[in-house]
């Protein structure tokens, strides 16, 4: 697979005399991210951004006494769940020789090493045999450990926290993500898809607002004739920023039933928050639907995405909103598949005001983050305030 060089030029509209000003990105964050398939380059940044939760698989893949393998970030991982029932997650590679760990046998309690048999506890990953010592030897297998990484399971996924190579895992990590629910009963359904794309193109992708009429265009959605002028509110929050509580758009034919079914308005609130997350609300009356879709990187030319949605919507049975999602996700998904394509011959690309807009924010978190955590200082937020942007869509 080809990696994308991720160059991006924008239009800014405040030259000196109002003309627009053609603008190179040349900020770290880009170039760091930038691909490329030479050897030389496979020793670049590939713009992952460490200690930070991702999904790595669904819950319900770990059972038993099953080693179960992952790629978070370009780490390989093994995963499984202990008797007691707790999920781990270690570095998918033995300590002593390399050899992947998931060649091994898993007791329930402790992971055998396929090679050697060096055993090590699933949840600290902690050496308690290496057979070969005989009791003259001084090696203390307690002092080996195998990589491991704090593991946690939430909406029916196994979220493991990504380290920095190198770093230990700190004090205090925070709890994973968990979808925000509203009442006691609901539905649910998971979705995942796979995108042959670098995690920034992954995420401007999801964060997209222009390329609905275009690549959404379904009977059950809109035509791309509904196009129309949209403004919409964002502002500024915690590694993130958010699409203000508003009316969703009148062209989507389930906004429309939903306002017919409880005679009272709906609203959506939409959150883009760093590493890679997208939350949605939307609210009518006592009905509500809440999603949350993560683009995680598996390797740096490639990404998924996974979607979680609950609702307590009674016309909504699972079946039908995964029909649904899965037709979005497609949709997605081929055209991140063609623009692969067209990125393999390293194009310079633009980003324009405003739909391009939130795609900008987002570089600037990034950057933002990575140099607040080099040197210590608090992060800088690219919003000062509301803004509004308009587009059409
Ligand atoms: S490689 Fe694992 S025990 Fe030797
Ligand atoms: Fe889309």
């Amino acid at each position: 697979m080809q990696h994308a060089i991720l160059r991006f030029g924008w239009v800014e509209p405040d030259g000196l005399n109002g003309l627009p000003r053609q603008m190179s990105e040349t900020r770290t964050t880009l170039q760091a991210a930038a691909l490329a398939t030479s050897e030389a380059a496979r020793e670049t940044d590939p713009g992952f951004l460490w200690d930070f939760w991702y999904p790595a698989v669904r819950s319900e893949a770990i059972r038993g006494h099953r080693l179960v393998t992952a790629m978070l970030l370009e780490v390989p991982l093994v995963l499984g769940r202990t008797a007691q029932g707790h999920a781990f997650a270690m570095r998918d590679s033995c300590p002593h020789r390399g050899i992947p760990l998931s060649y091994g046998h898993f007791d329930g309690q402790t992971v055998e090493c396929s090679y050697h048999g060096w055993r090590f506890e699933a949840c600290t990953a902690q050496c308690v045999e290496i057979p070969s010592l005989t009791s003259q030897d001084k090696l203390k297998v307690d002092r080996v450990f195998a990589g491991h990484y704090p593991c946690e399971e939430r909406d029916g996924y196994v979220w493991v926290y990504m380290t920095a190579p190198g770093t230990r895992v700190p004090e205090n990590v925070p709890a994973a993500p968990a979808l925000p629910v509203f009442s006691k009963n609901y539905k649910s359904a998971q979705l995942a898809c796979e995108l042959p794309s670098h995690i920034d193109h992954g995420i401007i992708g999801l964060m997209d607002p222009a390329h609905g009429p275009f690549v959404h265009q379904s009977w059950f959605w809109r035509s791309r004739h509904s196009i129309h002028a949209k403004e919409k509110q964002f502002e500024p929050i915690p590694y993130g920023f958010r699409m203000s509580p508003h009316s969703p758009s009148s062209n989507s034919a389930p906004y429309q039933l939903l306002r017919k079914m409880t005679g009272e308005g709906v609203t959506t609130t939409i959150d883009f928050v760093l590493p890679n997350m997208r939350l949605e609300e939307i609210h009518s009356g006592k009905l509500w639907f809440s999603s949350r879709a993560t683009v995680t990187p598996i390797r740096r030319d490639l990404c998924r995405i996974d979607f979680v949605a609950a609702w307590n919507l009674f016309f909504l049975p699972v079946f039908l909103f995964r029909w649904f999602g899965k037709t979005f996700l497609r949709q997605d998904q081929q055209t991140m598949i063609r623009q692969a394509e067209g990125l393999k011959y390293d194009p310079h690309l633009m980003l324009i005001d405003d739909a391009d807009r939130p795609a900008k924010w987002y570089f600037a978190l990034k950057a933002n983050l990575l140099e607040a955590r080099r040197t210590g200082s608090a992060m800088a937020h690219p919003m000062t305030g509301p803004v509004t942007l308009r587009w059409r869509s």
